[in-house]
């Protein structure tokens, strides 16, 4: 259903990978809700050929670009204000990687060229990004900016190993980044942290089935969907969330603040 919250928008989405990817989701919703949009992601990625469907059903362009690169992002932006007709409102940072994890390497053994791989890629992406458009001026007044998160910034998964201090740091950045950029022209900078949703990146984690369930068990409302991030998202790009920035926002059905559940003291008993 449509309320055209996003009519008019102009926005860059990245990280829509196959049709389980969160930004995926984001992306179909915003297309309803009457938003343009340019889909972005990783060159190597555009190989597997899915974007191309989604580009397709909603009426997007594609421009590849290496969320590490400056030169690429630079491009991205420039590209993106001419094939939407001017500067853009809303920018879906839905960014992860980490050799480590893909390699099942232990968190006291890492390896520190994919270490920095994994900081480069999933939170100064997020830096690079934001201080493009800050130079170029990309983004429009009351323009808003998501990324994605998990709680693995604020506690201890030992599964999660790198990509615990890449969300602390993608978190530090939206506050940062957040207060400079509401300084310039009201741009507002918030990350979201989702529950574990099955996605390549969520399954690429050794143990994520169990861990899925676990967390699914622990939060009051059991794990919020992708669809569902996808609907809170929209919300924040829309113009009813202009005063909201700087934060990070559970997305996570209750997991966020519960100390146990009955459920979890049952299964231990
Ligand atoms: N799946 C989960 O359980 C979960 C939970 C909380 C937060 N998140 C976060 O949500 C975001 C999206 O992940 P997802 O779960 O939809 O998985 P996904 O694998 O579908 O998306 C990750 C995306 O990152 C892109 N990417 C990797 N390297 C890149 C690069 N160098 N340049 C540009 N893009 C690059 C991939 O191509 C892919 O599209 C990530 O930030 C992830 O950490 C995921």
């Amino acid at each position: 259903m449509s309320n055209n919250l996003l009519k008019g928008k102009r926005g860059i989405i990245t990280g829509a990978l196959d049709e389980n990817s969160i930004a995926w989701k984001i992306a179909l919703k915003a297309h309803e809700q009457g938003a343009k949009f340019v889909l972005t992601n990783a060159p190597v990625a555009m190989r597997l050929g899915a974007i191309k469907k989604l580009a397709e059903e909603t009426k997007s362009e594609i421009i590849p670009a290496d969320a590490s690169s400056i030169e690429d992002i630079t491009n991205l932006f420039a590209k993106s204000q001419e094939i939407l007709g001017g500067k853009i409102d809303f920018v879906l940072h839905s960014i992860g990687m980490s050799a480590n994890i893909r390699k099942n390497i232990h968190y006291t053994e890492l390896n520190y060229d994919f270490y920095m791989k994994s900081l480069d890629i999933s939170a100064l992406s997020l830096h690079k990004m934001l201080s493009v458009a800050y130079k170029t001026d990309a983004l429009a007044e009351h323009a808003s900016v998501v990324a994605l998160t998990y709680i693995g910034a604020q506690r201890v998964y030992p599964f999660y190993t790198d990509m615990s201090e890449a969300k602390a740091m993608l978190e530090s950045i939206v506050r940062n980044f957040g207060y400079h950029y509401g300084k310039k022209n009201k741009v507002r900078v918030n990350s979201v942290s989702q529950s574990p949703t099955k996605t390549s990146a969520g399954n690429g984690i050794k143990g994520f089935a169990e861990f899925f369930d676990l967390a699914d068990m622990q939060s009051a409302l059991g794990n919020a969907s992708a669809d569902s991030c996808a609907d809170y998202c929209i919300t924040l790009f829309s113009d009813y969330t202009k005063w909201v920035t700087m934060q990070n926002l559970f997305h996570d059905g209750g997991y966020s603040t519960t100390g146990v559940s009955t459920e979890m003291m049952e299964k231990i008993s």
